[in-house]
């Protein structure tokens, strides 16, 4: 059977996890990585056994051998580098979020579908064997009629202005780098909001550095999601139904213990391990898109990117955060 080849741009620390899981896969090669530093692509080949290196990204994406790119460049260079990668004819995985905005990702998948080429954003969380099983709890109806989503995604990162974490260059905050999983949650589970009410703190850099959430649906359930690089939090998601609760044990989005806490029952625990560092399910799930001539996936299509950057873009307009 064809292996998908695969090329990294942007060789930082996302780009490292990813590259150990590709060498997991039986069905890809990590074949090319390009840096905008040749050591770094030179030192990152020989780490993962990579047949090519460039310090050029576009040089990479003129190679015929790529099926496909891994964008693990900051937020603010997604869009580039996606249109680059499309007008050489190569198939698309980007990072989170996939875009700035709205608008970047619109045009993303628009080129996408213009030129039949597969694009999907790097949410690897979404395939793990926790969120299947999720999904699979939630589709028994096992906690009853959801009333709330809670979670919360918060680590301590010291304040330097010049660090993807706080640069607005580089499209730094909490809500685009790590909000987005608890939004991700609160969409998987219910939906698109009705509406959205958003505070935050900014950081002197005016992106924000907490953002506290609290969204209502049309059904009146409710979601409390909370973002923040001030503190380490406990990193735990929680759906509460008419009949109990499910938790997804810390750190949620990539959650290894599920547990159901059902009104009157002893609770009962999941432990649903993963391989790697987690990101082999996503590799193969583009893997297997690629190989049945998919151009989008069904368990993270286009339309859930495009919803969840326009929850986001709500929350940024509540908070007054403005990358332009
Ligand atoms: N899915 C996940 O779990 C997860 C986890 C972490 C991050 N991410 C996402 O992955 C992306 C990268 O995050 P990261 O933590 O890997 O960042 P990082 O360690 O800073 O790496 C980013 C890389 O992008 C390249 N780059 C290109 N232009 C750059 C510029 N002007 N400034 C800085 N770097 C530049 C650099 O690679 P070269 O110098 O080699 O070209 C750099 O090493 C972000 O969008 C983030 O949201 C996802």
């Amino acid at each position: 059977m064809k292996k998908i080849n695969w090329g990294i741009i942007g060789l930082g620390k996302i780009a490292n996890r990813f590259a150990n899981d590709i060498t997991l896969s039986k069905n890809a090669i990590l074949y090319a990585v390009a840096s905008r530093d040749r050591d770094r692509a030179k030192a990152f080949s020989q780490k993962y056994n990579v047949a090519k290196i460039f310090d050029s990204y576009e040089e990479l994406l003129k190679d015929p051998d790529i099926d496909i790119v891994y964008i693990a460049t900051p937020h603010t260079f997604h869009f580039e580098h996606a249109m680059m990668s499309f007008k050489h004819g190569k198939h698309v995985l980007v990072e989170k979020p996939m875009g700035m905005n709205a608008e970047e990702v619109t045009a993303m998948i628009h080129e996408a579908k213009a030129r039949n080429l597969f694009l999907m954003e790097g949410i690897w969380t979404r395939f793990i064997p926790a969120t299947e099983k999720l999904i699979e709890l939630l589709a028994q109806n096992i906690i009853g009629d959801i009333i709330s989503v809670k979670a919360d995604f918060g680590f301590k990162a010291d304040f330097d202005p010049k660090s993807r974490i706080y640069n607005k260059n580089l499209g730094g905050g909490s809500l685009l780098d790590i909000g987005i999983y608890p939004i991700y949650l609160s969409l998987l589970v219910l939906g698109i909001p009705a509406d959205i009410k958003a505070i935050a703190r900014m950081a002197e850099t005016e992106v924000d550095s907490y953002c506290a959430m609290l969204f209502d649906y049309a059904n009146c359930a409710k979601a409390m999601l909370e973002s923040t690089t001030e503190a380490d939090t406990p990193i735990e998601g929680y759906i509460y139904g008419t009949k109990g609760y499910i938790k997804l044990h810390r750190r949620f989005h990539h959650a290894k213990t599920i547990s159901v806490h059902l009104s009157g029952k002893e609770e009962e625990i999941y432990h649903m391990e993963y391989q790697g560092e987690g990101l082999l399910y996503e590799i193969e799930e583009v893997n297997q898109c690629i190989l049945n001539n998919q151009t989008e996936s069904k368990k993270l299509p286009l339309s859930t990117s495009f919803n969840l950057i326009q929850i986001i873009d709500r929350v940024k307009e509540k908070i007054g955060l403005n990358y332009l």
